[in-house]
This record gives C-alpha cells, structure tokens and sequence, in this order.
C-alpha cells in the first residue's frame, strides 16, 4: 500500500517562498502530517522532491515499476510546460494525482494550462498543504 508523493521545482523552499501564496508549512511540515494520515489510513508514503524534469519523468516510471498504488504529484511549474510529464502519466498505469497548494487556475493565465491536467485522475488544488490530504483521503477511500 505504497502512494508516491512527487514534488517539483521550488517546493523544496516552501516555508519562505512567497508564503503569501503558498503559506509558511514546510515540506518537511507537509511530509510529516502525511505520513502520519497515511499510516492510520494504512498506507505509507514515498515523499521526493526535485527541481529536475527528467528526475520527475524517472520517479513516475519507478511508481508503477515499485507497484505504487497511485502517485500524487505537484509538478510545481512544470504543470504547465512539460509534455513529457503529460506521456509518462500515460505511459504508466499508476493512477496519478495532480496536487496544487494554490489555485493555478486563479492565477497569472500562463498557469491556466495543465499538461498534468490531461492525464491525471483527479486534481486538488487551491487547499494549501491540505491538498495533499484530500488527494490521499481519495487514493484511501477507493475515489481513484
Ligand atoms: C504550484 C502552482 C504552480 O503554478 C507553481 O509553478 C508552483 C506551485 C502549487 O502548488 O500551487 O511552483 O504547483
């Protein structure tokens, strides 16, 4: 019962970057809380960052290689650019999740396009770190 949680460029400076956008939780903080749900969910939680595409390409095919129950993925700007992001969620089986801590689609119109959208189950977004509970409260509840 094994749920990746893939995040991409810049989440590594969640806490000060623009906390006005995104809060002052930590992804640490984010890792932490839930690692703890997912445990009374009885799930357990592969947490990654990076701020290289390809790395996120690499992790998506390693979920379904690692029979990972879903992914869920906060491809940060890549969201918005990368096509190969888009062929390699549906290269896999893994169902993945497109997370967002803000609402992208409230945002700059450049924000406005999901590459990750496309291919993705389901999408949380605009909940702050609280989305990352939704999307696995619905891997648990059997919504995706
Ligand atoms: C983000 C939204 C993206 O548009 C942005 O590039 C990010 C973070 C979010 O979680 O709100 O880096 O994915």
């Amino acid at each position: 019962n094994l749920i990746y949680v893939l995040n991409g460029p810049n989440l590594n400076l969640l806490g000060t970057r623009e906390p006005e956008i995104y809060g002052t939780t930590t992804l640490d903080d984010i890792a932490g809380m839930l690692e703890d749900r997912a445990r009374e969910l009885g799930f357990e939680i592969e947490m990654r960052q990076t701020n290289h595409e390809g790395m996120l390409v690499d992790w998506l095919h390693e979920a379904q290689a690692e029979g990972a129950r879903a992914v869920l993925l906060n491809a940060a700007a890549y969201t918005h650019t990368s096509i190969a992001l888009l062929d390699a969620i549906k290269a896999i089986r893994t169902p993945v999740i497109e997370v967002h801590l803000s609402d992208p689609k409230t945002r700059e119109p450049f924000r406005h396009l999901s590459y990750v959208g496309m291919a993705a189950a389901m999408t949380v977004e605009g909940h702050g770190a609280d989305s990352y509970r939704i999307a696995l409260e619905a891997v648990a509840s059997g919504q995706v």
